[in-house]
């Protein structure tokens, strides 16, 4: 089943120097595709969007101070099944329970400095696309 994903490289991937090594991983896939990807800097409008449902969530507010405090690599990815697979890429949400050879797993260190998002089923990626790519997805 062919799937697009939104990803975002986190502001703590783009300062330490691991935009290539994450986007390698994803590509080496076999069969999947980078279709869309862009530097940017986000503002608070489209992070209260995208995390909508954290808002109150005790982690809302250090996970969207640490979003602005620096540009995000934002992708989509195409491919077989590529939303659940982007995300074992990634591993779970703390470093310290990621498996070595995750994304996480191999360059995490704190919970909220994890990375990498990844939508986390097809209605999320749908919602996600448009926030980030607005008209073109
Ligand atoms: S939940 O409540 O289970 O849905 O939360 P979870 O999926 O684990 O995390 C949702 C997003 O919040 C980020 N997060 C944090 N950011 C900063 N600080 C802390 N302590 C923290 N805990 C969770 C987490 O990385 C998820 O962000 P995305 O961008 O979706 O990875």
């Amino acid at each position: 089943m062919s799937q697009r994903t939104l990803v975002l490289l986190k502001p703590d991937a783009v300062r330490r120097g691991l935009v290539g090594e994450v986007i390698g991983r994803i590509e080496r896939k076999a069969g999947w595709s980078v279709t869309a990807l862009e530097l940017r800097e986000l503002d608070r409008g489209t992070l209260e969007t995208h995390y909508a449902e954290h808002v109150g969530k005790p982690f809302y507010e250090p996970l969207v101070a640490f979003m602005l405090s620096g540009p995000v690599v934002a992708l989509v990815v195409e491919g077989e099944r590529v939303i659940e697979g982007v995300r074992t890429l990634a591993g779970p949400t703390d470093p310290i329970a990621a498996a070595p050879g995750s994304i996480r797993g191999d360059f995490g260190t704190i919970v909220r400095e994890n990375l990498i998002h990844a939508s986390d089923s097809e209605d999320s990626a749908e919602r996600e696309l448009k926030i980030f790519f607005p008209g073109r997805f």
